[in-house]
Parts: C-alpha cells; structure tokens; sequence
C-alpha cells in the first residue's frame, strides 16, 4: 500500500451540514483505522465566528452520530481533535486568506505537515468561484518545491452545459486539470467500484453484456427520504440535477462503457468520456420523459408533507421530484437497447440497482401455458442498501408436470464479507490525499453529463410546468410513469414489495 503523504485539509464550508454529517465523520473513522497520514491537520474555514474548541466540540456531537468507527474512542478523538483548527473567514475576502495561508504554515511547523495542501470546496456553488479565485490570487494554489496542491469540488459542478463550462475555464485558470478532483460520492461505494471488477475481472458476463443479448436495462435510485430541509436548492435543481446528471449518469456509464486499455485514471475516464457522448434520450416520443413531484402521503409509516409544504418550496412550484427517461446508447455495442431510468424522492422504499435484462430464447420448447410464466433472465446489481448480485432464472418445480418458476442466484456482500465497506468519503478522501484520481469526475466527463441533459431542461424550459404529474408520497411515482414504459411493452421491476 502507497503510503498517503502528510498534510494539511482545508474545509471551506466548514459550518455546513456535508462536513458534519460526512467530512469529519469521514476522516475520523480513517484516523481510528490508522489509514491517514502521520501528520495531518485539518482547517475549517467558514464565515460564522467560532474558537477551535467550539469548532472541535461541534463535531464531535457529529462524529459521535454519523462515524463508520463506533463507539467514538476517547484518545483516539482526542488526537485527532488536537489537529482540528477553525479559521472565520469571508469567502471572497483576501485578507481572509493571507490569515489562512499563515495559519497553514504555523500548522505546518507545529505539526510537521510538509506543506501538502488539500482544499475541499463543500459550500453552496455561488462561491465557489470566489474561493478558486482567492486561493489562485493568494500563492495558495500553486504547488511549489515538490508539495503538492489539490482542490475537491462538490456537486452540483454547474448548473447547466454553460455554467460548467465557464466553471471549468475558471478553475483552470488557477489550477491544472491533474490538481482537480471534481466529486460524485457515487463512486465512492464499494458496489459502484465493483460494476468494473464484475464486468472485466470476470470472463463469463462480458461476451453476452451487448445488443445481441441484452433485452434492455433498467436503472432506479429510488428515495425514501424528502428534500430534508433543502428546499431552496432543490428547487433550483430537481431530481434531473440532483441525481440523474451526475450519480445516475455515472452508474449508466460504468455499466455500457467499453474495457480501458489499463486500470488507470484517465484510461478509465477516456472509456466513459467516449460512452457518455454516445448516450442519449430517446425523444422519437414526446421528449423522452415523465416528471412527477409527491403530495402528501405515507412513508414508513408516517405521515409526510408534499413538495409543495416543505420549506423553501415555492406554492406553485413545478420542480420534479420523480423522473423517468429512456436513454439510448448510440454505439456497436448497445444500439437499439433502451436503458430505462428512474429516480425519485419519497418513494416506498430505498433502493437503488441496475437490472440488466436479458432476451428470451429463440425457440420455446415448452407449453404455451408454460412459456407464459417463463420471465426473462435478469442480473440485478444491488447498488443499496442489500449490496449484492443476483441471477434470476428459470427452474422446473418439482413434480411430474412442467412448471417452470423464476429462482434467484444470490451474492450478498454482508454474508460474503465479514468487513464493513467504508463510507464512499472515506474512499475518495483518501485517493485524493494519495493523488489518484480515477474515481474523480474529468472536466470533459462533467461537460459530457450536462450535454445529455442540456437538451432536455432546454424542451423543458419551453414547455412549462405544465407536464408534471403528482404522485402520493410513499409511492413508486405517477401512473404515467407506468404508461411510459408499458408503450414499449415492458414494466419497470416491482421493487416495493
Ligand atoms: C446527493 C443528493 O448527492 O445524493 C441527495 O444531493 C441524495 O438529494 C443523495 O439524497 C443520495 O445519496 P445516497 O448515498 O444516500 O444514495
């Protein structure tokens, strides 16, 4: 194992619910597993006035709540915390940072962190051009005597094709491509890494993952959850910013991509960039999609309000919180699949897979009474919660008769493994502290994304608000979801019950 060079991490965002709930949580499990440097600090910086020692006993309220490692060991925290520091500061203020730079070097002399610098970009996008700015003006972003600086940046990395185009060009202009680690959380869990192992560390999938076999290919990332409080985002992002362009995508382009030449980042982000520009909605129907937003309803067991009285939520909003779409892949391998995506909040339940559906045989040989029961084959892969694979085929039933019925072959990490899989933070902020950036968003990949759904928010915009259909909270979308689908003579998988 490489091991990660000392350094220190600044937090840029540091008040704000990503490093409470995932950052420090994150890098403290990584310090009790004793996978992060030697010498390691972290800086929050963040505008709200705080001491170290609030900033340090705020997150441990956090940590204690959201950490992998648990129950929080006390020496264990109280190393890590010793090497927690806040520095208050404007975003877009200079002065700001010349406090910050001399705050980093008396880190560095005090806890020996050679100089190494990683900033994480974790506030709401608008300032995220004043903090590449401020950290190009500054000195800060140039990496100097054989140290080394890099920069993560959250999502939403733009709010449409224009906007992360001009994004990109901005951040270039203070710091070089290899420096930038553009973050989708996605391809940090341990069951998206393994759609590549499963594809090309296996020789039996690959021959049959194509056109000629593969009937079509279904991916949900359902919800149970709301918009938790988010309303003001959300609003302006909605499910089609929020999870297709980026996570979806990312599932969508791990599954249909091509082998890379070799396991290394840019071949990997080569084959998805080139598969990305393949991809696209299948318009030669209305435009492609159904949108819905959830009413009131019942998940879990309780009762929850709609979309329209979250907070921050406009009265007559008709941003959508359920999307269906079929996408096309325009390449010798996939032409003619249709991969239908689904994604929503407040659905029935949890779950996100890609099921990959498989044609049926070219002759049946069985009683037509028979064959009507018979279900294709399907391989689903079980992205959360039940990480796992599985194979449905068909069977004889026991007896004399000729019953067929569809079994499972199951993979379930939990009775595979006995480890826990780290959280997908805890990943990627260790491949960025060790300079990989394979699981990292390329700004030519990021601009793919947004040319898929550029054209669709574009028919959107024209046609208003008026196609959003409602769906009860609690539920697995509107009907016209169903009848989307079922035009095609297909039906999206029973996931509910
Ligand atoms: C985030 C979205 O990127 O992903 C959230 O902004 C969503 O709205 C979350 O809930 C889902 O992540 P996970 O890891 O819980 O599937």
């Amino acid at each position: 194992m490489t091991l990660p060079d000392n350094c220190v991490m600044v937090i840029f965002g540091a008040s704000g619910d990503l490093t409470h709930r995932k950052l420090i949580p994150a890098l403290y499990s990584l310090t009790a597993d004793g996978a992060l440097p030697k010498q390691f600090a972290v800086v929050g910086f963040a505008r709200k006035p705080k001491t170290d020692e609030s900033f340090r006993a705020e997150l441990r309220e956090s940590v204690s709540e959201h950490a992998r490692v648990k129950p929080v060991d006390t020496a264990a925290w109280e190393a890590f915390a010793s090497r927690v520091h806040y520095c208050q500061g404007d975003y877009g203020k200079p002065d700001d940072y010349a406090r910050l730079e001399a705050m980093l070097k008396d880190i560095d002399a005090q806890h020996g962190t050679g100089g190494n610098r990683l900033f994480y970009v974790a506030t709401p996008p608008e300032v995220y051009h004043a903090i590449t700015e401020q950290l190009g003006l500054s000195g800060m972003a140039r990496a100097e005597n054989g140290r080394w600086v890099r920069i993560i940046i959250e999502k939403p990395f733009g709010h449409d094709l224009n906007s992360a185009r001009e994004l990109n060009t901005h951040v270039h202009r203070y710091f070089a491509e290899d420096q930038i680690f553009r973050i989708d959380h996605y391809l940090g869990k341990e069951t998206v890494q393994n759609i590549l192992v499963f594809r090309f560390a296996n020789g039996i999938f690959e021959p049959i993952w194509n056109r000629r076999y593969v009937d079509s290919v279904q991916i949900t990332v359902a919800e149970e959850i709301g918009i938790e409080g988010r309303g003001a985002y959300y609003e302006s992002a909605g499910v089609i910013r929020d999870i297709v362009q980026n996570h979806l995508l990312q599932l969508l382009a791990l599954t249909a991509m091509e082998p890379p030449a070799e396991f290394e980042a840019d071949a990997v982000r080569n084959e998805k960039v080139k598969v990305l520009k393949a991809i696209r909605v299948d318009d030669s129907e209305g435009d492609g999609t159904v949108r819905g937003q959830y009413g009131p309803g019942k998940v879990a067991g309780q009762l929850v309000p709609g979309y329209l009285q979250e907070e921050g939520v406009a009265l007559d909003s008709t941003t959508e919180t359920w999307l269906a779409m079929k996408f096309l892949v325009d390449n010798w391998r996939w032409a003619g699949v249709p991969w239908y995506v689904r994604s929503g909040k407040r659905m029935p339940k949890r779950v996100t897979e890609i099921a990959i559906q498989f044609k049926m045989p070219p002759l049946m040989l069985f009683s037509k009474a028979t064959a009507k029961a018979i279900e294709p084959n399907a391989l689903v892969l079980n992205i959360q919660p039940d990480e796992g694979i599985s194979l449905k085929f068909g069977s004889k039933a026991p007896g004399s008769g000729e019953t067929i019925q569809p079994v499972k072959m199951d993979f379930t990490y939990s009775s595979a493994f006995d480890k826990a899989a780290p959280d997908a933070y805890e990943r990627l902020l260790l491949d960025c502290i060790l300079g990989d950036s394979t699981l990292f968003t390329r700004a030519d990949e990021v601009e793919a994304q947004w040319e898929i759904i550029n054209p669709i928010i574009d028919g959107w915009k024209a046609q208003g608000g008026a196609a959003i259909e409602l769906y009860r909270a609690g539920k697995p979308g509107p009907k016209e979801g169903d009848d989307f689908i079922r035009k095609d003579k297909r039906d999206w998988r029973n996931l509910w019950s």
